[in-house]
């Protein structure tokens, strides 16, 4: 398994590559988990070299977010994926290099996407991410792009940036891989003292509600999302967030049909959480 750090030797390396091989690109801010190796393992299966990122990027964390404290436990990282010999490359580049001084072209979707859910209380974090990912893709023009449906927002404002931009790569989203009391996978999930790592499953307890009272009949989402809010403060949980979307668009519904997103975001302590169910509503 190679480790480049610098960006020329990577663009080197992967034009090498290109003529032999087809790219798996996973891009990752590191402190993996079971939740970033099921796309390790997405990717080994549609391409004959995987090439994983990990760069915790500053441009999407904003001023007073866990940017410093942000685990880096990489030694771990690159035994994890040397141990799975299923990664061919890492990219571990520099911040520095990423974003030299000067640094000015942002990528940003100027539609509503960015501004709900996460967006609210995170104005400018989609940039971040949309640039970054741009600048990855450049970089590794990889066939395909493994993303979490963990992450759905983030997904499907990636999903858009491609169409709009005309990347070829193609994005693959994978199911959520989670612990077995129901728990999202999450590096941040470290940050739980046990006490709140006890409250944490209610966020998904309190989606698979949502998800069954849409499954019994109720179309009414102001009506779901009430019952989730309840659900979510009976526990410790500080609600940031409960909404019932358009899942790919991210538009409002006002009654429930077609692909949803139910998504929440909890904060416990000074952690913050996030999760959702994608539903198909069939009638
Ligand atoms: P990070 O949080 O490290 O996540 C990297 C990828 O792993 C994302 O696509 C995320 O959705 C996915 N992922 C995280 N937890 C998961 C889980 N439990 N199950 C399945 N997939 C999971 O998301 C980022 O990094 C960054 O924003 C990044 C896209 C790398 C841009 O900096």
């Amino acid at each position: 398994m190679k480790v480049i750090t610098k960006i020329n030797e990577m663009q080197t390396y992967i034009n090498k590559m290109k003529k032999r091989h087809t790219i798996g690109f996973v891009p990752t801010m590191g402190a993996l988990h079971q939740g970033h190796m099921s796309l390790v393992a997405a990717a080994a299966g549609e391409n004959s070299r995987v090439v994983v990122s990990i760069f915790v990027n500053p441009t999407q964390f904003a001023a007073g977010e866990d940017l410093e404290k942000y685990p880096r436990p990489i030694k771990k990282d690159l035994k994890m994926m040397k141990d799975s010999k299923l990664v061919a490359c890492v990219f571990k580049p520099e911040a520095a290099d990423m974003y030299p001084e000067g640094f000015a072209s942002y990528v940003a979707l100027e539609n509503d996407m960015p501004q709900v859910l996460c967006g609210v209380t995170r104005p400018s974090h989609f940039k971040g991410v949309t640039t970054v990912i741009a600048k990855l893709l450049n970089i590794i023009k990889p066939d395909r792009l493994y993303l979490g449906q963990k992450d759905a927002q983030q997904a499907f404002i990636l999903e858009k940036m491609m169409k709009d931009l005309n990347y070829e790569t193609v994005a693959v989203i994978c199911p959520t891989v989670r612990e077995k009391d129901g728990l999202a996978m999450s590096s941040r999930n470290s940050y739980l003292t046990p006490e709140q790592r006890n409250t944490a499953p209610v966020l998904y307890t309190s989606l698979q509600m949502a998800e069954s009272m849409i499954e019994l009949g109720e179309r009414n989402p102001e009506t779901v999302k009430k019952e989730v809010r309840r659900k979510l403060k009976e526990s410790q949980a500080e609600i940031d967030y409960v909404e019932i979307i358009e899942a790919g668009t991210l538009k409002r519904c006002e009654k429930l049909c077609g692909r949803v997103l139910i998504a929440a975001a909890i904060c416990i302590g000074k952690t913050r959480l996030i999760d959702n169910i994608i539903m198909d509503i069939k009638d």
